[in-house]
């Protein structure tokens, strides 16, 4: 008989709620769900219609009816109600309504979450029909995912860049030794070049622009210390704030490393300052190993080199970094003792 009740259960969900983009793995299947963190509300009872992909696409369809949201992007969880319904979401959709519930999930999480705010995330977990939720520290598990943990309890260091986020985490093999969580990420570099490009040239550029021109352009060293490799300049277009009218302009990668130096510069400090209070031991183990880079930020351009120039240190970024964390998360079902490990501390 093809129903059964091992059918009515479906396999182990690993879950990265980003700020800008959430990724979802089915133990053994890899990465199921890989999409923005936006919901789509109706605006006619206020209830969520769609998340991801699916709430862009409504929006196309009727910009009258639905508003959209993004319930994660200050990096706190801003709207928690919301977050909890599009995790709720995206648990289900991650099933493919082949059953009724999972049996565990591992979501990782900001280090400076509150008690509140876990206790809640942990409820809309097992709201959504998990058997078990366990929270982990978004710093770990991009480091198991980045697969740096060594073998032995020697520690080593993690600097996730996220969207509204930077995580910075050491860790060793058993545990999470200490993290920092900070405010600052990839749609920060975005803002600056916005208000760069409203300020010096009266263009106002939409979020969409901005993140391309840093796609583009962005480089984390200043371009005098390239070969001509990043010469190119680039075209943008956006709104004349003088004349109120479209206007296409060039911009150079100097200008927009200008711009975003003050960002970048806030995000090197707090890893220097992290470094700073670590214990001798860990900070020696660090010194020898180095830092991984993880998170869809750690891919502006020469973002590494600048890292290891100014703090001296060997710097290296992950294979596939935004996917460091969901990769981790879903490591965490292969090992026992972690899983009770994290049991203990997340229940
Ligand atoms: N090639 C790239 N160069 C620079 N930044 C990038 C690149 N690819 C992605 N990003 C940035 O990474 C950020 C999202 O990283 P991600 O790890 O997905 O965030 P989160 O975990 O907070 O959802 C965005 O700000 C995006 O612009
Ligand atoms: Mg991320």
């Amino acid at each position: 008989m093809a129903f059964s009740l091992s059918g009515l259960i479906t396999e182990d969900l690993a879950i990265d709620l980003g700020t800008v983009h959430t990724f979802v793995a089915v133990r053994g299947r890899g990465i199921v769900i890989n999409e923005p963190s936006v919901v789509a509300i109706d605006r006619s009872d206020g209830e969520v219609a769609a998340v991801g992909n699916e709430a862009l696409e409504l929006l196309g369809q009727n910009p009258e009816e639905v508003e959209l949201y993004k319930p994660m992007e200050d990096g706190v969880i801003t709207d928690f109600d919301l977050a909890a319904k599009m995790l709720a979401l995206y648990i289900r959709k991650a099933r493919g309504g082949r059953s009724a519930f999972s049996r565990r999930v591992v979501l990782g999480v900001p280090s400076d979450i509150t008690s509140v705010e876990r206790y809640a995330l942990f409820q809309a977990v097992q709201a959504a029909g998990a058997n078990r939720a366990y929270l982990i520290s978004k710093g770990y598990l991009a480091a198991l995912g980045a697969d740096i943990i060594t073998g032995d309890e020697h520690a080593s260091m993690v600097v996730d860049v996220g969207g509204a986020t930077t995580e910075i985490a050491a860790v060793t093999r058993s545990h999470l030794i200490c993290s920092r969580s900070i405010r600052k990420g990839g749609l920060d570099l975005d803002s600056a070049i916005l208000e760069h490009i409203k300020r010096y040239h009266n263009l106002l550029i939409g979020s969409r622009t901005a993140e391309r021109v840093k796609m583009e352009l962005a480089c984390a060293l200043p371009i005098s210390k390239l070969n001509t490799a990043a010469l190119e300049k680039t075209k943008i277009r956006g709104q004349n704030l003088v004349r109120f009218v479209p206007e296409m302009m060039t911009i150079t990668p100097n200008e927009i490393h200008n711009a975003i130096e003050p960002i970048l510069r806030e995000i090197i400090n707090a890893v220097r300052s992290f470094l700073e209070d670590l214990s001798p031991e860990v900070g020696g183990d660090i010194h020898s190993r180095g830092i991984t880079l993880t998170g869809g930020g750690s891919l502006l351009a020469k973002f590494d080199e600048r890292i290891a120039n100014e703090l001296n240190l060997k710097v290296k970024t992950a294979k596939n970094p935004r996917e460091s964390v969901v990769h981790g998360a879903n490591a965490v079902f292969e090992n026992p003792l972690l899983l009770r490990r994290f049991s203990r501390q997340s229940s």
